[in-house]
């Protein structure tokens, strides 16, 4: 095999931010690896399989398999996740539970079946996507933002963890960029009720919306992400998308939080 050539395993490579990287990364002569929950889904780009990352064993069965055939998965490219909008006090208890299922302990999960055999081979690169959501609070995406704020704390400690070992760990932080999120989120039905809430959920979920319509190409984190694969020590984490929407971490830094508050609330809600 071309030694230049990556064998790649990407999760969510069903739709938007995956399957982008999926296409594009595999384009460019890497061996790439799909999953996504869909058993409909079909490609002849990459190698797809329809495995869930919220199963364990499921997991642990698909890296058992690539690592037999390939003998190494140089990347992880852990993307997979889920949305939903609405206010903190009312998201019904399943459905907070269902979503750090995916977004936290899928990303755990995998991270646990890959690890030991970067390890053993002294070389490997973990990305994680997580998002400006996990650098900031936004209203009506609080659950949603406490998952990418609990990834970004897993994925610091995780970096101190596997210093010296040759397995490097990357967050990357992406903005609105347009994809299947928008319609695959689940709407709180019992915040659209509420009149203390209905008006701020209304025009936040318009802007949400408009964001992501207008939002990024997704093509531009596959070139990002290519460009880490060939950094020697590829940093702690990198923003991607529109430039109003990278400086947000720049600007959480460097203004008082209570003017960086009124900031992103003035955005939503006017
Ligand atoms: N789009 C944005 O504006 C944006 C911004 C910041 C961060 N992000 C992050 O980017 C990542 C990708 O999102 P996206 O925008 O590309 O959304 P998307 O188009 O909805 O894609 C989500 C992908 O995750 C897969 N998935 C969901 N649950 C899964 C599970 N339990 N097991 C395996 N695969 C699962 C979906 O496939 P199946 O339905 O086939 O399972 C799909 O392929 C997410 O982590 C998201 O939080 C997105």
């Amino acid at each position: 095999m071309n030694p230049q050539k990556k064998v790649i395993l990407i999760t969510g490579a069903s739709s938007g931010i995956g399957l982008t990287c999926a296409e594009y990364l595999s384009s460019r002569g890497n061996l790439v690896y799909g999953i996504g929950r869909n058993p409909d889904f079909k490609t002849t780009e990459f190698t797809y399989y329809p495995v869930d990352v919220r199963n364990e064993p499921a997991v642990q069965s698909l890296v058992s398999q690539i690592l037999e055939k390939e003998k190494r998965i140089d990347v992880l490219i852990n993307n997979a996740g889920i949305h939903v909008a609405g206010a903190i006090e009312h998201i019904d208890h399943q459905r907070v539970l269902e979503l750090f299922d995916c977004n936290f302990f899928g990303y755990l999960n995998m991270i646990r079946s890959i690890l030991p055999g970067m390890k053993k081979r002294k070389s490997g690169l973990l990305i994680c996507i997580s998002s400006i959501a996990g650098v900031t609070g936004l209203p009506f995406q609080g659950i949603y933002c406490a998952s990418k704020f609990a990834l970004e704390g897993l994925c610091e400690s995780l970096r101190m963890e596997t210093h010296h070992s040759g397995v490097h760990v990357v967050l990357v932080e992406p903005g609105d960029f347009k994809t299947a999120i928008t319609q695959n989120r689940t709407i709180d039905p019992l915040t659209v009720k509420d009149p203390f809430y209905a008006g701020n959920f209304e025009t936040t979920m318009k802007k949400v919306t408009l964001d992501e319509s207008t939002g990024a190409n997704a093509i531009d984190i596959a070139r990002l992400i290519e460009n880490i694969m060939c950094m020697r020590r590829p940093g702690v984490r990198y923003t991607a998308g529109h430039k109003m929407q990278r400086v947000v971490p720049f600007l959480k830094r460097i203004v008082p939080s209570a003017f960086f508050e009124f900031i992103i609330r003035k955005n939503y809600y006017s």
